[in-house]
């Protein structure tokens, strides 16, 4: 004759047996946290962007302001991950009120694309929201004044990773201790709001037309980041 199976009773039926717990399974798990619905948080993001691009345009008694025809916030996509900060506008950038669509932006397109990348999966935007006269470097006041900005617009879009390009984004972020030839191409950890990001500095396209051999390096950097997007297992949508 067969053994009959008799089937075990479960540890946590034992368990409550033995606290006299009268107990029915239910087949729902229980959720206590709700999951932001990913609309509910896309939304409140671009609240929170549109505040702030009207905090930028009512900056007061500044010369960048003055001289410029447009304010220039950002370009790219609110969700991405991937956040790529360069200096400030240029004249193209002033007249269509976009970040990198000159010459530079050509060339930052093509550096993107080469590590399968581009405008709809990443996040643009400059230290200095209005174009510098004559395209000269902000100032250090400016780039002071624009800073509590720019740290809000990354906290606002919460990258995991954050591509500095040139020295002034860099000194911005990072320190004015820092030279771009020797902190380019290495990953730190910086704090916005609660958050940790991983940071690397890479050369400025506008750079890298006046100096065409240090692509070599830009590339290197390029990998660098092509890495971590697999390491930190980061989403890209294809289009
Ligand atoms: N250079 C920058 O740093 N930013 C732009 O938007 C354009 C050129």
């Amino acid at each position: 004759m067969k053994n009959k199976i008799i089937p075990k009773t479960p540890k946590w039926k034992l368990y409550h047996k033995l606290i006299n717990n009268e107990v029915v399974y239910d087949n729902k798990s229980l959720s206590r946290y709700k999951k932001l619905n990913t609309n509910q948080s896309i939304d409140s993001k671009l609240s929170k962007l549109k505040k702030l691009r009207e905090k930028i345009s009512k900056v007061k008694n500044c010369e960048l302001k003055k001289n410029a025809n447009n304010l220039v916030f950002s370009d790219g996509n609110p969700s991405s991950k991937i956040m790529i900060i360069g200096e400030g506008p240029g004249a193209n950038e002033d007249k269509e009120g976009k970040p990198f669509v000159g010459r530079a932006g050509k060339l930052l397109d093509k550096m993107l694309e080469a590590i399968k990348l581009n405008r709809n999966n990443v996040y643009i935007s400059n230290v200095v929201n209005f174009r510098p006269p004559m395209n000269r470097k902000p100032s250090e006041d400016e780039v002071a004044r624009y800073l509590p900005f720019l740290k809000e617009h990354i906290e606002i879009i919460s990258p995991k990773i954050l591509l500095l390009l040139g020295s002034t984004s860099l000194n911005a972020i990072v320190g004015s201790e820092v030279v771009i030839s020797k902190a380019r191409g290495k990953w730190t950890k910086k704090k916005f709001g609660n958050k940790d990001v991983d940071v690397i500095a890479s050369f400025h396209p506008a750079f890298l037309m006046r100096q065409p051999d240090q692509k070599k390096y830009a590339w290197e950097d390029l990998k660098m980041i092509r890495k971590k997007i697999g390491e930190l297992k980061i989403k890209i949508n294809a289009k």
